[in-house]
């Protein structure tokens, strides 16, 4: 089975650039950052406190998520309900990068992110694919941006929706969620020695899409 990992920080076009070269390539697109959302959304519904690894551990048993295809589409189900949208908001996001910090969350999530890969060609996104989930990948990638760029992106992206994008509170996140990602304790934020690394912060979205491709292809 071919797998391939990409991991990086929050923003650097990951989910959008790995999703489309999953399609083109043929491979199975597994998002597991939906993952950590999920579980994130779930504890904040319960009013948890989300910085306490007990508290939220003992969610988890109440916790029962399932990926479905619909339509070439991963849709995430959290205890049956289809939450593919409601895991896409801002706190959500930083509510994700909370509670991914427990070694029992990531536990939980560990045999199902491998599992995926087991019997199907795929493309997994992440924090820890290269280094911990999938150790053995056939391609390892390490996608990255400047913050600033990062940050110009997503508030381009909250106007398209229409939402209020302010670029000071748009780049404090980033370098927040950043700081949590790469300094926790359990499975960190960080470039696998075996992967290659790939900077889109003066690239745009096709450029990257193409360099990703040939890297890829290069290396299966
Ligand atoms: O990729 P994302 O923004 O959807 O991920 C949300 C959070 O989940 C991210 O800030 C950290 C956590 N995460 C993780 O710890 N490990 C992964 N493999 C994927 C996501």
């Amino acid at each position: 089975m071919i797998s391939v990992a990409i991991d990086g920080p929050s923003g650097a076009g990951k989910s959008s650039l790995a999703k489309r070269l999953a399609a083109d390539l043929g491979y199975v697109y597994v998002d597991t950052g939906a993952m950590y959302r999920s579980i994130g959304l779930y504890a904040t519904r319960q009013g948890a406190d989300l910085h306490n690894a007990e508290a939220v551990a003992a969610l988890l048993p109440q916790i029962q998520l399932e990926i479905r295809l619909l339509d070439g589409t991963q849709h995430i189900y959290l205890n049956g309900e289809d939450v593919s949208e409601a895991i896409r908001a801002e706190e959500i996001g930083m509510a994700a990068s909370a509670v991914s910090a427990h070694p029992p969350v990531r536990a939980f999530l560990l045999d199902t992110q491998r599992s995926l890969a087991a019997n199907q060609n795929v493309l997994m996104d992440g924090r820890d694919i290269g280094t911990v989930v999938l150790p053995n990948a056939t391609v390892k990638i390490y996608l990255t941006a400047s913050a600033q760029a990062r940050a110009e992106r997503r508030c381009k992206e909250l106007q398209q929706k229409g939402q209020p994008a302010d670029f000071a509170t748009v780049l404090a996140d980033i370098e927040q969620r950043d700081y949590q990602d790469t300094h926790r304790e359990v499975a960190p934020l960080k470039q696998a020695e075996d992967a290659i690394l790939v900077d889109t912060s003066d690239i745009d979205f096709d450029e990257s899409f193409a360099l990703l491709k040939r890297t890829i292809l290069e290396h299966i």
